[in-house]
């Protein structure tokens, strides 16, 4: 589609006093298939144009249909509106090479080249439960951190642990008291959380503990040798199982550094702050005053000296400038922290720091399970690892009672459960809260991963079956060759819009990143997916010969290609078989 909207761009600067940025930001996708494929509203151009709107359309339209063109065929005016219509040949003449050559996203969205970003997420806290909050963000910043990826940007993927703070010398205090050492060999992550609870439980009778919790946080901050050392055992056992999670998701990140790495810079930091003129001194603790900004004032360090959570996030947002120097910072996390980001960038604007403009929050609603569903524990928190045993254990079920004879039937539950959670989250815009419902998301026929990977599995197998009768003059052969010998026919409704959805990828991926919202590409594929499942219904492959079975065999591999590329930019695996 950018194509048409480069084309339709250039021929309508020459024609207005717009320029092609303007007149792209303004082009549309038309309500009905019948008025298009690209519209152009024509309000702006009232004014200096001093005619109504429909006039406008009309003389344009007349105008354009005398330009040369090469992307669209016809083009008509209906009210103040312009309706181009795509050259579906011409266009699928140069999309499917590129799809299947690999070069599409190279060619039409390498607009990140030379810009890094770096992307905040998943940051589960040590000695807590991985909850489903952290499950949204790892999803969520995983599939962003690959959308950058495809246009061309260098991307960096941080898991600032939380690791720090005064819930350690609760935890400490706990463990001290109470601790068992088998226990905490055993089980170690709800072990800790289980002290943690107790601690609670039992600071509400008896007042001392807080003293004690509160001494104990000093130590570890001073570096004490006892306390720095169960501290590391806690982060230690915490790490391997969020590490056994994330290896379950198929998730990775290219620093693991959690809120302790940026003590050693929680001086300088200060100072810098201090400096700015902007801190001051209450009841003991250090504020800085934001109330001019109509936020409000926030703690930087406590009257006994310790440090907060917003405190290592501005010595943590100015490490990663220095050692990143990056176009945009991204922190995906739960929309209950917004305030806590609006204070952490204007902080840095304070301080005098132009990037703070190039850090942004991007934020989530909650996942609510049906309840009676999930089994829940204390506090109300669900164990993903239960989630994702849960998922895998539909989707074998589900896979053993539709093709009982697949290989590696484990394997496939794997990809078909996970797939389900991810994109059971990423196909909602991100902002809402979601229902989850496990019938839902493991829909074969729904909107759903498994109803994608099922389309590119059927697709994989018609590609197998045509092979196999030698039917395979284009199949991964140089397209150009192929395309030489034959005419690429395009003929029926279905085998048009088949192309239009798979001419959007570029598109997607662009709006994607432009909104930081991965459901625009989750949406698309479900749409790519029925797309290509209404041409299968009419227009059969392998039945057909010569020019028509050429043509056929290439959209649906391009097809394949878009499935399998969006699938992987959202971290969900692509099966050949299910
Ligand atoms: N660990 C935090 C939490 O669970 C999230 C950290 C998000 N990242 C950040 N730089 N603050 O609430």
């Amino acid at each position: 589609m950018l194509r048409l909207k480069d084309e339709i761009s250039y021929l309508l600067s020459t024609l207005t006093d717009l320029d092609q940025l303007q007149i792209k930001e303004l082009l549309e996708e038309p309500p009905e298939k019948s008025m298009g494929n690209l519209s152009f509203p024509c309000f702006v151009l009232a004014k200096t144009e001093k005619k109504p709107p429909p006039q406008i359309a009309a003389d344009l339209a007349q105008k354009l249909s005398e330009q040369k063109r090469t992307y669209w065929t016809k083009v008509e005016n209906k009210g103040p509106y312009i309706n181009f219509f795509m050259n579906y040949y011409a266009v699928g003449k140069e999309l499917i090479p590129e799809l299947l050559e690999n070069d599409l996203l190279a060619k039409w969205c390498n607009v990140g080249n030379g810009k890094t970003v770096v992307i905040d997420y998943s940051a589960p806290n040590i000695a807590k439960p991985f909850g489903i909050g952290h499950l949204r963000s790892t999803i969520i910043g995983n599939a962003l951190y690959l959308i950058y990826q495809a246009l061309g940007y260098n991307c960096i993927g941080i898991n600032h642990l939380g690791d720090w703070g005064t819930q350690f010398g609760k935890l400490l205090a706990a463990y001290r008291l109470w601790g068992d050492e088998e226990k905490l060999k055993k089980d170690p992550v709800n072990y800790a959380y289980e002290l943690y609870v107790k601690y609670h439980e039992e600071a509400e009778l008896d007042d001392s503990l807080e003293d004690t919790a509160r001494e104990w946080f000093r130590q570890l901050e001073e570096g004490e040798k006892e306390a720095t050392d169960l501290w590391k055992t806690f982060c230690d056992f915490s790490l391997e199982e969020f590490k056994e999670v994330y290896a379950m998701l198929g998730i990775d990140f290219d620093y693991f550094l959690g809120e302790s790495f940026y003590n050693p810079h929680l001086e300088e930091t200060i100072s810098l702050i201090k400096a700015k003129g902007i801190t001051k001194v209450s009841e003991g603790a250090l504020i800085v005053d934001l109330e001019p900004y109509e936020l409000p004032s926030i703690v930087l360090r406590k009257k006994d000296g310790t440090n907060l959570y917003i405190t290592r996030d501005l010595a943590a947002a100015i490490y990663r400038y220095q050692t990143f120097n990056f176009t945009y910072m991204l922190y995906v996390v739960g929309s209950e922290q917004s305030l806590h980001f609006q204070q952490l960038f204007k902080i840095l604007e304070l301080m005098g720091f132009e990037w703070a403009q190039q850090c942004y929050h991007i934020p989530f609603g909650l996942i609510r399970f049906k309840e009676g569903r999930m089994s829940t524990r204390e506090g109300n928190i669900i164990l993903l690892r239960e989630v994702i045993e849960k998922a895998k254990k539909f989707a074998y079920q589900i896979i053993e009672d539709k093709n009982p004879e697949l290989a590696n039937k484990e394997k496939a539950a794997h990809a078909v459960g996970v797939g389900a959670i991810k994109f059971g989250d990423l196909c909602n815009d991100r902002v809402k809260d979601i229902d989850f419902e496990w019938e839902k998301v493991l829909d074969f026929s729904g909107d759903t991963a498994p109803y994608i990977q099922y389309s590119h599995a059927r697709i994989c197998s018609i590609l197998r079956k045509a092979k196999s009768e030698q039917k395979e003059v284009t199949i991964n052969s140089n397209f150009y060759e192929a395309m030489e010998g034959f005419s690429f026919q395009l003929e029926r409704e279905e085998e048009k819009d088949l192309l239009r959805a798979l001419s959007m990828l570029p598109d997607i991926l662009l709006q994607g990143a432009a909104t930081n919202k991965p459901s625009y590409l989750a949406r698309y594929l479900v749409e790519v997916a029925r797309e290509f499942s209404r041409f299968y219904h009419n227009c059969p492959v392998l039945s057909v010969e010569g020019d028509k079975f050429q043509s056929r065999i290439l959209l649906i591999q391009a097809t394949q290609e878009v499935l399998a590329k969006g699938l992987k930019l959202l971290g969900i695996e692509a099966l050949e078989e299910m």
